[in-house]
């Protein structure tokens, strides 16, 4: 499938497309990962970490080889995901205990993914450019976050609490 790039105005529709059907979480995240790096400008990696065996684990992603394991409440994804909230970074030199994966990455923005309370991973974008990512970003993730868990069943992942 050939995608523009675009503000991403395209990307919840384009997504409800892709899951419609499916219900396998892997197949899901592929296809979101793939989706996001092709619809949003000036990324350098997207993808998924799925919470398992108490951590995160990296999951489908389009970029550069990734960190495997990151512990809750280390770096970024593991803030997000202690925080259960989305987690914005202008500059990730910046922030106290990023841990970087690909050294062109200077912007990153983490959102959460929360099916009926508990915890299943986190959605990590990373740019090159400074300041990247802002609100708009984060209601487009966040409302791309919920269709995916929406749309998987989450205990074919191995993911703990399902
Ligand atoms: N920078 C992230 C690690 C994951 S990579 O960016 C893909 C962090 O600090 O959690």
């Amino acid at each position: 499938m050939q995608l523009e790039k675009s503000d991403g105005t395209n990307l919840l529709q384009l997504a409800a497309g892709v899951f419609a059907g499916e219900r396998d979480p892997w197949a899901n995240a592929a296809n979101a990962a793939a989706l996001v790096f092709e619809t949003l400008p000036e990324l350098n990696w997207a993808g998924f970490y799925f919470l398992r065996g108490g951590e995160l684990v990296v999951g489908p992603f389009q970029g550069r080889v990734a960190c495997v394991r990151i512990p809750i409440g280390t770096g970024v994804c593991g803030t997000a995901a202690i925080r259960r909230e989305t987690v914005i970074v202008p500059d990730v030199h910046a922030f106290p205990g990023h841990i970087p994966c690909d050294a062109a990455s200077n912007a990153e923005i983490v959102v959460p993914l929360v099916a009926g309370g508990r915890l299943i991973g986190v959605l990590d974008l990373d740019s090159p450019r400074f300041e990247r990512f802002g609100a708009a970003d984060a209601t487009l993730l966040e409302a791309l976050a919920a269709r995916l868990v929406a749309a998987c069943d989450w205990r074919l992942a191995g993911i703990d609490g399902f």
